[in-house]
């Protein structure tokens, strides 16, 4: 698809053709990947956090929240929890917690190898070369880090930099791939000032940087943070709205663009629609749902964006609930790691 094709998509509102783009990805998700729906367990592992991106409720600047960070213990009962759930992957994500060292998630990572059969993946925000290297030789498998829009100025605009460091997530993508992750990348969906040819460059870098996994969702106002305060549109009605609508538009453009990368239906989308957002994007593109392990005392603080989804509810509980969605949907419940294809692929080739 060229860019002029993907923004006429991105416009477009008859049910009808619609209807076409759904059954389009789910068709070109049902040969590239299968019906089968990996589930990730995901580990929210601390919220303290020294940056302050404009958009997310754990900015260093938001002194209401209390911080947690969780201990290895503490961990590696959430890991277990994840392989008796049939779970082939956890998910370890924090805000960029510098108390994290380099030494504590090494250890971290060593010790769920030794103990389970878990492919573990990492979302810990910008980490230097020496870092991520040292993750990987530990046994890191992949690596998510969302460039959240594709315009460098809107991006700067709402992501200060930490001191003097530069900011290039892009080249931080580059160096995952180097150092042998499966790399994981995304945006969010209607940022203010974000643009239809924005959010169609979007979809085309997906393409350029042959992303094995794509996680995308709905921008949502948090109302301590300066985005969700004075939201300034993009002129001339070119705004992307944050809607589930326009979600399931660029999650359907992902899936075709991307035939063989994993793509979850992400927390954000069920938050928008709490009743059928999963379900939705399984239907549209989508081939993993991320199932939350975090300890139910640490949930409700990992406040990325309000009333996020799965906040009350037990590992258990979400566990039962995503089967449920699954099998309601006629999909299976996928086994083993599930790594992505297009991983496998690039490694034979
Ligand atoms: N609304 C939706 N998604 C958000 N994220 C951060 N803040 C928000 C928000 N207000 C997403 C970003 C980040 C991921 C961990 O959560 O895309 O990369
Ligand atoms: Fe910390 Fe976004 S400001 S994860």
């Amino acid at each position: 698809m060229d860019h002029k094709e993907i923004k006429t998509w991105l416009q477009e509102n008859d049910p009808h053709r619609l209807g076409e783009l759904w059954q389009t990805a789910d068709a070109v998700r049902r040969e590239n990947v299968g019906d089968a729906v990996h589930l990730r367990g995901l580990i929210e592992i601390s919220n303290h956090c020294a940056r302050r991106c404009f958009y997310c409720g754990l900015r260093a600047d938001h002194k209401e929240i209390d911080r947690y960070r969780m201990s290895h213990d503490e961990i590696l009962v959430c890991a277990h929890q994840a392989v008796e759930y049939g779970y082939g992957t956890v998910v370890i994500q924090s805000g960029e917690d510098h108390a994290l060292t380099t030494q504590f998630i090494t250890d971290l990572i060593r010790r769920i190898k030794a103990e389970t059969n878990l492919a573990i993946t990492l979302s810990l925000g910008e980490r230097t070369d020496d870092e991520l290297q040292q993750f990987r030789a530990a046994g890191a498998d992949r690596y998510l880090l969302r460039f959240e829009t594709s315009n460098s100025e809107i991006f700067h605009a709402i992501h200060p930099p930490l001191g003097d460091r530069p900011c290039d997530r892009i080249a931080i993508l580059k160096k995952l791939r180097q150092f042998g992750y499966e790399v994981g990348s995304g945006v969010m969906v209607g940022i203010p000032g974000t643009t239809y040819d924005d959010l169609a460059n979007d979809i085309q870098t997906f393409t350029q940087l042959d992303l094995d996994m794509i996680g995308l969702g709905p921008f949502i106002p948090h109302p301590s943070t300066p985005l969700g305060q004075n939201v300034k549109p993009a002129p001339h009605d070119q705004q992307v709205p944050n809607t589930e609508l326009m979600t399931y538009k660029t999650l359907a453009l992902a899936r075709i663009a991307c035939p063989n990368a994993n793509i979850p239906s992400t927390t954000a989308l069920a938050t928008l629609n709490l009743a059928q957002g999963r379900e939705l994007g399984l239907a549209r593109g989508a081939n993993v749902v991320m199932p939350n392990l975090t300890p139910t005392q640490y949930r409700a603080l990992y406040e990325i964006y309000p009333a996020k989804a799965c906040i009350n509810e037990t590992a258990q509980q979400c566990q039962n609930c995503m089967r449920a969605r699954i099998e309601s949907i006629g999909r299976t419940v996928g086994t083993g790691r599930g790594d992505s294809p297009r991983y496998h692929q690039r490694c034979d080739a």
